[in-house]
């Protein structure tokens, strides 16, 4: 899978380093707040497992299925949701966790959809930000690093469903996807 890479753009170590960072950060501001963390699958199963273990205080975990790209590298700008929480989230503190910030419509879209159900309130903590390609306006509260627009995968993201295991963060070849 490694020549399939034009870089590494993540090593393991730098992103475990940052992670732990995040997590001390999410447990200073929600001591006292027992946080739901809300991962949005199937993108952040490393990255949330990695984080929860860095988290020190109490907390809840559930997970959303919502659409992705598909085989093509451009969002479709539609948002599915296909597996929704198993739980209610009535004045809970939500924390919803992916791996990266892309366009801003799926998170923007789950923002809207969390807030209606009266949580005490909603954050974002995102490993990666890719702001150049913003098209809805999201602010996510945590963001692990701040990327290039490049199409990246390894760490849980993938190209069709590939890549997802890598320990790294690589830019893939633009050959593979074009
Ligand atoms: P957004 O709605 O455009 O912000 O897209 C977010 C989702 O698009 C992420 O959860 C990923 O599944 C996918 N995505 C966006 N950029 C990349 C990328 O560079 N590599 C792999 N998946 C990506």
């Amino acid at each position: 899978m490694i020549n399939d890479m034009e870089s590494i753009l993540l090593t393991e170590e730098e992103l475990q380093q940052r992670i732990a960072q995040m997590g001390r950060e999410i447990s200073r501001d929600y001591e006292g707040k027992e946080p739901l963390f809300i991962g949005v699958l199937k993108g952040c199963f490393v990255f949330m497992a990695d984080l929860m273990r860095q988290v020190t205080i109490p907390c809840g975990v559930d997970f959303m299925v919502v659409s992705s790209y598909g085989k093509s590298t451009n969002t479709t700008g539609a948002v599915e949701i296909i597996k929704d929480l198993s739980q209610d989230v009535y004045g809970r503190h939500l924390v919803i966790v992916e791996d990266i910030l892309d366009t801003g419509i799926t998170l923007s879209y789950l923002t809207k959809y969390l807030k209606n159900r009266s949580p005490a309130s909603v954050s974002i903590a995102t490993l990666l930000d890719k702001p150049e390609r913003r098209r809805a306006e999201v602010a996510a509260k945590y963001v692990g690093f701040t990327v290039p627009d490049a199409f990246v995968v390894g760490y849980g993201l993938d190209y069709a469903e590939k890549y997802r295991n890598l320990p790294y963060i690589g830019i893939l070849k633009p050959e593979i996807y074009e």
